[in-house]
């Protein structure tokens, strides 16, 4: 078959076999789902919620948890209020506090309710090790 752009990949090319493996296997548009998923950071997904969220009662750590202004402040304490044993991320009282979930009381009230997106992102967090 001719093809007016040429000869783009040979029969030898090692993407020619990946190709091949894809049409094989159904040529499925798969969305990237096998990639894995990026892995939530403080910097990046929790550091901003803190500051919107919790800033505001907790800043240099008043009312004893420190919400910043500085970032590795805040990274040590967020990071001393989780509880990284596997399944037991939900008794975290970084969040625990926020969402005033299994019974909790919080000066700060209900800011990131259990199911809610924010909650998901910082558990996430937590989940992938408390990257900083
Ligand atoms: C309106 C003020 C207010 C806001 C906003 C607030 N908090 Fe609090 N928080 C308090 C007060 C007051 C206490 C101390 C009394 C208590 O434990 O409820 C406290 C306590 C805490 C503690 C316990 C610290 C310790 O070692 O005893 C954590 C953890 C915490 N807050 C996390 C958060 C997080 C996370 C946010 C943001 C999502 C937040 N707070 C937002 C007022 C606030």
């Amino acid at each position: 078959m001719t093809h007016i752009g040429g000869e783009v990949i040979k029969k030898t090319d090692p993407e020619f076999q990946i190709l091949v493996d894809w049409v094989t296997q159904g040529a499925k548009f798969d969305n990237n789902t096998n990639l894995p998923p990026a892995q939530k950071t403080f910097g990046t997904d929790v550091f901003p919620l803190i500051q919107a969220d919790c800033m505001g009662c907790h800043g240099n750590g008043n009312n004893t948890f420190n919400g910043g202004p500085n970032q590795a402040a805040s990274y040590a304490s967020a990071v001393s209020n989780t509880n990284q044993t596997a399944g037991m991320e939900d008794m975290s009282q970084l969040l625990q506090k926020a969402a005033r979930s299994n019974n909790t009381t919080h000066g700060g009230g209900t800011l990131w309710a259990v199911g809610s997106v924010k909650y998901g992102v910082v558990r996430d967090w937590i989940t992938d090790g408390v990257n900083q």
